[in-house]
C-alpha cells in the first residue's frame, strides 16, 4: 500500500479534492494508493470534518504546545512516519517548516502555492498580483525544498485577472483550479513511479 498523509491548516477544500479524486477514480485498487490520514496543527480548522465525512483518518497536533519550531516537527514527523506515507501533501498547511523536516521527506513532499510561481512566495499573492497589474494568477504544485515557496513545479493553473477583481473574488477563481491540478499532480507523481 502507498500511503498519502495530507497536512491542512484550514477549509481542507484541496484536502477534499484530492479524497474525492481517488474514490471516484479508485486509486487504491488500480495503484495501492490511499489518503491514510489528514493531520491539521489546528483542532479547530473546518477541514477536519471535511475529511471525516469522507471516511478519512484524522489527527491534531496543536503546534502551540510545543517550545519550538523544531519540537514540533519532530513531533509531526512522528505522526507522519507511523503512516510510512509514500507522499506528504502540503494542502493550505500554514507553517515554515525546519529544514530537518523538508530534508526526511526530500523527494516526496508536495505543496500548494497560489500564485505563478517563482511570481509571489509568500503571503497575500492575490492582492499582491492585483498590485502589480498582472493579467493572469493561478496557482502551482511543487515539490518541497528547503527554500519557502521553490523547488521543481509540478502543475500549474492560469486563471485571468478581470477588471475590478478583489482579491477574494481571485482567491476563488484561483481555488477551483487548485482543486482541478492538485489532484492531477498527486496522480502524476504515482503514475511516474509505477
Ligand atoms: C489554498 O488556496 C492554497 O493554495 C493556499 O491556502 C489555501 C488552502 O485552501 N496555500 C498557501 O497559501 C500555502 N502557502 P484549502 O484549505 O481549502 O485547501
Amino acid at each position: 500500500m502507498k500511503n498519502i498523509v495530507i497536512l491542512i491548516s484550514g477549509s481542507g477544500s484541496n484536502m477534499a479534492a484530492i479524497a474525492r479524486a481517488a474514490q471516484k477514480e479508485a486509486w487504491q485498487a488500480k495503484w495501492g494508493v490511499r489518503v491514510a490520514a489528514v493531520i491539521s496543527n489546528k483542532a479547530d480548522a473546518p477541514g477536519l470534518a471535511l475529511a471525516s465525512g469522507l471516511g478519512l483518518a484524522t489527527e491534531v497536533l496543536p503546534h502551540q504546545s510545543f517550545d519550538s519550531r523544531e519540537a514540533f516537527d519532530a513531533a509531526l514527523m512522528a505522526r507522519i512516519d507511523h503512516h510510512a506515507p509514500a507522499l506528504v501533501v502540503l494542502a493550505g498547511f500554514m507553517r515554515i517548516l525546519t529544514p530537518g523536516f523538508v530534508q526526511h521527506y526530500a523527494g516526496r513532499l508536495i505543496n500548494i502555492h497560489p500564485s505563478l510561481l517563482p511570481a509571489f512566495t509568500g503571503l497575500n499573492t492575490h492582492q499582491r498580483a492585483i498590485d502589480a497589474g498582472c493579467q493572469v494568477a493561478g496557482a502551482t504544485v511543487h515539490q518541497v525544498t528547503a527554500e519557502l515557496d521553490h523547488g521543481d513545479i509540478l502543475a500549474q493553473a492560469v486563471v485571468p485577472l478581470l477588471p475590478g477583481d478583489t482579491a477574494q473574488a481571485l482567491a476563488a477563481r484561483v481555488l477551483t483550479q487548485e482543486h482541478l491540478i492538485f489532484p492531477q499532480a498527486v496522480r502524476a507523481f504515482f503514475a511516474s513511479r509505477g
